[in-house]
């Protein structure tokens, strides 16, 4: 069978890839033949962060953001700017003075109209949409005590957006963040996001990450916050990957300990996944594609946060040791069976 997640999802949705650097520089012909036939859609994993793009206040780093955007380009994909605005793998200097005490608020805010506004115009006309803020709620639905609330205070998500909106008018702006089928999250985002449509600043969408494992959460907790999100507009899955490794500390079942040889606690399968939880990776991917379809008509387009098994973060996450088998494809570059049954979900209607 020669048809694609592209190509069966080409009325639906967009099907998306995070690239790595290796992946952007086309480092792995296999791969690269993966991207360019598999997917419609890519966004940077790494290489657009502030600390990669803007490493120091002196000056940008271009080389693999603009390779990044030149092979989208030439493949004639969708291109997704990731991120803005995010409290982690963020500079120290951006929100220090010379004394090396914190910089005021309007610096800061300076800083980042700087930031955001050089990148945005560079790339301007060649992104379809920006994850502007990311990750500025916790699960509880508090807002994260980050650098820039402490600095800039409770509106500086909504001065993110004012700056982006006024950089870029045509380019999609998102609000992008994990664990959203937490009701306490998924209000909290649902509150912040048409707090500021309701003072007429646009946010087109909002990205769910799906960084999800295989028991958790459950399809029905992640259709409600998708059907409560997509009020405010376009919803993205933005980060789609399943682990199926136990979270540390949890404890094994024991078919699992007897079905595999144990490595260490974190790594159960570190030779070869067994079948039974193979399977049950292909039936996760399976009922979440199905929830996609169900609600396609809400659903601008879904990305997996990596290609292969071999380079995904889970990897060494949150512990080295760790060998994880989330994405759709697997070490040896091979479609797992899980991309053929989400491609039947399309042709059986
Ligand atoms: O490339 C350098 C390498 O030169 C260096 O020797 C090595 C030593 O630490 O680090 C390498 O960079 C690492 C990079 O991944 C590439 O592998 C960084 O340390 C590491 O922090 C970085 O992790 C990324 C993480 O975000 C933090 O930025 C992951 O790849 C990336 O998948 C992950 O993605 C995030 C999303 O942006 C936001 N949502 C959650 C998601 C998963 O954590």
């Amino acid at each position: 069978n020669s048809a694609t997640l592209a190509h069966a999802y080409e009325d639906h949705f967009l099907i998306g890839a995070a690239l790595n650097e290796d992946q952007i520089y086309q480092r792995n012909a296999e791969i690269d033949a993966i991207i360019r036939t598999q997917f419609n859609s890519i966004v940077a994993e790494n290489c657009m962060k502030f600390e990669r793009i803007h490493p120091n206040q002196g000056g940008f780093f271009w080389d693999e953001a603009d390779a990044f955007i030149a092979y989208g380009e030439k493949h004639d994909m969708a291109v997704i700017g990731h991120t803005l605005a995010w409290h982690s793998q963020t500079p120290e200097w951006l929100f220090l003075n010379d004394e090396g005490d914190n910089v005021g608020r309007e610096e800061l805010l300076k800083r980042m109209e700087h930031h955001i506004t050089t990148i945005m115009h560079r790339y301007k006309g060649k992104v379809k949409g920006w994850d502007v803020v990311n990750e500025a709620v916790l699960d509880d639905g508090t807002m994260r005590q980050s650098k820039f609330y402490q600095i800039i205070g409770e509106d500086w998500v909504e001065q993110m957006f004012r700056i982006a909106q006024k950089a870029d008018p045509d380019a999609e702006l998102y609000y992008n963040d994990y664990s959203m089928a937490i009701p306490a999250k998924r209000e909290a985002v649902h509150a912040l996001v048409k707090g500021m449509q309701e003072k007429g600043i646009r946010v087109d969408g909002v990205g769910m990450q799906g960084h999800i494992s295989l028991e958790g959460p459950t399809i029905d907790e992640y259709e409600a916050s998708l059907v409560r999100l997509a009020e405010l507009g376009l919803v993205m899955i933005t980060e789609l990957d399943v682990t199926v490794l136990p979270w540390p500390g949890t404890e094994l079942t024991a078919e699992v300990s007897m079905s595999v040889e144990f490595q260490n606690e974190f790594n159960p399968y570190k030779d070869k996944l067994p079948a039974d939880v193979s399977n049950q990776l292909t039936q996760r991917y399976k009922d979440m594609f199905a929830l996609f379809l169900k609600h396609e008509d809400k659903i601008d387009r879904v990305t997996m946060w990596g290609v292969t098994d071999g380079a995904t973060w889970r990897n060494d996450w949150p512990m080295e040791g760790r060998t994880d088998y989330p994405l759709l494809f697997d070490r040896a570059n091979k479609a797992k069976p899980a991309v053929a049954e989400i491609i039947s979900l399309t042709q059986s209607d």
